[in-house]
């Protein structure tokens, strides 16, 4: 019963942090990251550095990196080699959203309120800037090994966190069964498996990588895994509650994309006030396993709460 008394102390504290402040002062700092880590528009090929830049530096609520921030911090590190890693995720993290909406998969023209990237600059430097994204996330988080040599166990580990979450095992296995899933109806696992990989496995992979950079043992890795998978559910839950219920301009992406490529979500499968108590309780499920770790996790809990009711 310890975690209860934690976690109402938690709950007054978190009253009186001011979230949208924390959360600028996280965000800018992310930009301030990712800035740094983009490569010089130059050479022949530079068209397709602006076109990584256009797609990355377009917003975003950046959570991901956010994520892995506040779990680094949350088990100790101090370090500067989680910033790579940090530039890295998102950089995965855009290079799926931009594939994502290209016309063999969402067909959708716009994101993070702009035209996407295919619609600005062609399909074929669409599906060029993805991949170079994805390839540049793992040269940038290699730097890692310069940054510190005596840390290179974890990097390594780091490292194949990233790549296995992104990969088949992960988001990409997770849109492979979306797309061929489309059309027809689904059943409840085959959903959960798609969640579970096309979103969930980058939120795991963001608090695994600061976990493991900040030195967490295997099992608290485990746990955050875990915490990831239920956070990254309820995130997807809420996305599918809002391709209905939102706006293109508070979401900066076309609304009913879902129904347009008959997809099966949360919603059409069990209607939009259960999917939303659902994201709720896997929510607070995530919040009470968090507060279980001990550690100042005040952000993450109102964090993890913005998600749920987001309206973006
Ligand atoms: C959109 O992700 C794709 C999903 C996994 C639902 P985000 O909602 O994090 O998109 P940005 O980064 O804020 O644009
Ligand atoms: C995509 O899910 C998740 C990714 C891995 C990109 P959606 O197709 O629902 O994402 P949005 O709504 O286009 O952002
Ligand atoms: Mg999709
Ligand atoms: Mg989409
Ligand atoms: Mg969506």
């Amino acid at each position: 019963m310890k975690w209860k008394r934690k976690s109402l102390f938690w709950t007054k504290m978190v009253k009186r942090m001011n979230f949208k402040e924390e959360y600028q002062r996280r965000l800018d700092s992310v930009e301030t990251v990712l800035r740094n880590y983009l490569p010089e528009q130059t050479g022949k090929q530079r068209i397709i550095m602006e076109a990584m830049e256009y797609s990355l530096l377009a917003g975003g609520k950046r959570i991901r990196p956010i994520l892995m921030k506040e779990s680094y911090d949350l088990f100790g590190g101090n370090g500067q080699i989680i910033e790579p890693f940090m530039a890295a995720i998102e950089m995965i993290h855009t290079y799926s959203l931009v594939h994502d909406d290209l016309p063999a998969m969402d067909n959708d023209e716009y994101r993070r309120g702009r035209k996407t990237t295919h619609i600005v600059y062609g399909e074929d430097i669409g599906i060029l800037a993805g991949d170079a994204l994805l390839n540049y996330a793992f040269e940038t988080a290699c730097t890692a090994f310069d940054l510190e040599p005596s840390e290179s166990r974890q990097i390594g580990q780091a490292l194949q966190i990233l790549a296995k979450k992104a990969g088949i095992y992960g988001m990409i296995g997770g849109q492979v069964v979306d797309v061929k899933e489309s059309g027809h109806k689904i059943s409840e696992e085959t959903l959960n498996f798609i969640y579970r990989l096309k979103t969930s496995a980058l939120i795991e992979s963001s608090v695994m990588v600061g976990a493991v950079l900040a030195g967490a043992s295997d099992k608290e890795v485990s746990l955050m895994e875990e915490i990831a998978g239920k956070i990254g559910l309820a995130f997807q839950i809420q996305d599918d509650i809002l391709d209905v219920t939102g706006t293109t301009e508070k979401l900066g992406k076309p609304v009913h994309s879902d129904e347009k490529n008959e997809k099966t979500t949360y919603v059409t499968w069990r209607g939009l006030e259960d999917s939303g108590k659902e994201a709720a309780r896997l929510t607070e499920e995530a919040v009470a396993s968090l507060e279980s770790i001990g550690g100042d996790g005040r952000f993450l809990v109102e964090l993890l709460r913005w998600l749920v009711y987001r309206e973006n």
